[in-house]
């Protein structure tokens, strides 16, 4: 066991979507490490086969195989029905899978980039300075982390809903804080849970959507530079609040894991996989009746803001 967060019986069961590397793969193992079977789950066979081996050749047996790509309708059906016929329910759902909806410059190396030189903020830097946003990236990261957790979580409702002490994790990001977002209308319509709905949601989106192929992100209060993600993210956040508000029997939250070294900051973060995943962990095991429809970043409550 990784550490005494709390104690858990050992037939829980536990999707983690995107478990192929990353942040992912470090949160199905820790949560193995648990006593939790996972269900890792990859949108491609052969990196999520070499995942659970990876795992298997570090002792970690509890763990299977499913694919899933969160933004093909058949192919959540098929995870479904997986988990229904095998467990006959779901006790974790994390929701890791995304896409940061920008292309880096070809030319990078980041080998011979010195992160170990620059600090968080120089580094941050150096991503915003090193990416092209197109409006294709755009729609992709939308529709992937938005769209995508959002039809993911709605089918397995069902299935954790038979859980005794349901709960989803979605994996955020502190670029999702309605801080990014300058316009006012957005920003108070996103915080406004009281009245927001999943239409609204989807109007915004299109909106900003319009607003980037037209060139007018900035003259709009969208952010600029990772700005899908960042709108994709806060949509997300907004989506956790409302999901949670509906179904206080599940504990619902988003979990920001910090700058972490992987494949979608060019390996530019500060923290680990391992850092970076327990943060994520430690959400997905707070105390049971522990808080729900919150944001937590890096491991610990914070605002939405
Ligand atoms: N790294 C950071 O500093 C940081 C900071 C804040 C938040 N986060 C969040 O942490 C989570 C994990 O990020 P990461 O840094 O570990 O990124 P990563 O290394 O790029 O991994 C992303 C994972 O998502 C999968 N994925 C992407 N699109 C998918 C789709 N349509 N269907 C199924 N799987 C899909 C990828 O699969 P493939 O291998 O097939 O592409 C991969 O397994 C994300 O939600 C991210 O927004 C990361």
């Amino acid at each position: 066991m990784e550490g005494a967060i709390s104690s858990w019986p050992n037939s829980r069961i536990a999707v983690v979507t995107g478990g192929n590397k990353g942040i992912g793969f470090e949160v199905c193992r820790q949560l193995a490490s648990y006593g939790i079977t996972v269900v890792l789950t990859a949108r491609d066979e052969t990196r999520g086969a070499e995942a659970v081996e990876r795992l298997r050749a570090l002792g970690v047996t509890d763990v299977i195989f499913h694919q899933l790509e969160i933004t093909d309708a058949s192919s959540i059906t098929t995870l479904v029905d997986f988990l229904e016929a095998r467990f006959g329910k779901l006790d974790i759902l994390v929701n890791n899978a995304a896409v940061v909806g920008v292309e880096y410059f070809k030319q990078l190396d980041t080998k011979k980039e010195k992160f170990a030189g620059l600090d968080f903020y120089q580094r941050i830097e150096w991503m915003f300075k090193n990416v092209n946003e197109r409006i294709d990236g755009a729609r992709k990261s939308v529709q992937t982390d938005y769209y995508g957790t959002k039809r993911v979580t709605e089918a397995l409702l069902n299935l954790l809903q038979s859980s005794s002490d349901g709960r989803i994790v979605n994996v955020s990001s502190d670029f999702g804080l309605l801080r990014c977002i300058s316009n006012e209308e957005v920003r108070q319509d996103l915080n406004d849970i009281d009245n927001l709905t999943e239409e609204r949601l989807a109007e915004l989106l299109d909106k900003f959507l319009r607003d980037f192929e037209a060139g007018e992100l900035e003259a709009n209060g969208w952010p600029t530079g990772f700005s899908a993600y960042r709108v994709a993210k806060a949509a997300m956040n907004a989506y956790t609040r409302l999901l949670a508000r509906r179904h206080p029997m599940l504990r619902i939250n988003c979990a920001h894991p910090g700058y972490v070294k992987t494949d979608m900051t060019m390996g530019s973060g500060v923290l680990t996989t391992e850092e970076g995943a327990r943060n994520v962990v430690k959400v997905v095991l707070l105390p049971e009746g522990g808080q729900t429809g919150k944001y937590f970043a890096k491991g610990e409550e914070s605002s939405f803001m």
